[in-house]
């Protein structure tokens, strides 16, 4: 009865999954640059998005499924920063999407559960992608710039300068 939702609740896993090694993968490289404030971002998201494989297991196991733990995507080794943002960005965009879509899917399987719990997870990607948005444009404004002063603010505070 519940296997539709089952299969839609394991496709986001995947998604989630790919999220996390993606956004970890940003946040190593922008933290071995210094960029404290970008690397801070995707570790945090990062952490978020575990948090909804978490809930999105539960509901699966509830529903005598089990949970695939196999992720959508391979991560893309991709080491400009505007790209990381972009594609991050991008990430929170078609999950949304897809996750409003898959809502009225539950929705109409008579899953009321796992309709809300997809519904929340869009207002969650909805800010994440906010997020990224904004350092996008920040990016778009201030260039270079923008990143070097995240890197002299972590010298700064390792120096003990300032
Ligand atoms: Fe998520
Ligand atoms: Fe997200």
């Amino acid at each position: 009865m519940y296997e539709k939702s089952i299969e839609l609740l394991n496709r986001a896993v995947g998604d989630e999954l790919a999220a996390v090694h993606q956004y970890m993968y940003f946040h190593f490289h922008c933290d071995d640059w210094g960029y404290d404030l970008l690397a801070g971002l995707f570790r945090r998201t990062a952490i978020e998005e575990m948090g909804h494989i978490e809930t999105l297991a539960e509901r699966v196991l509830f529903l005598k499924g089990d949970v695939k733990m196999k992720a959508a995507a391979e991560v893309q080794q991709v080491e400009d920063v505007r790209q990381m943002l972009e594609i991050a960005r991008q990430m929170e965009e078609d999950s949304a999407r897809e996750y409003n879509l898959w809502a009225n899917e539950c929705s109409t399987n008579a899953d009321s559960v796992s309709k809300k719990l997809f519904e929340q997870l869009v207002a969650d990607e909805e800010r994440h992608y906010d997020q990224y948005d904004i350092e996008v444009e920040n990016i778009e404004k201030f260039g270079d710039r923008y990143l070097a002063l995240q890197s002299i603010e972590r010298s700064k505070n390792l120096g003990g300068g300032g």
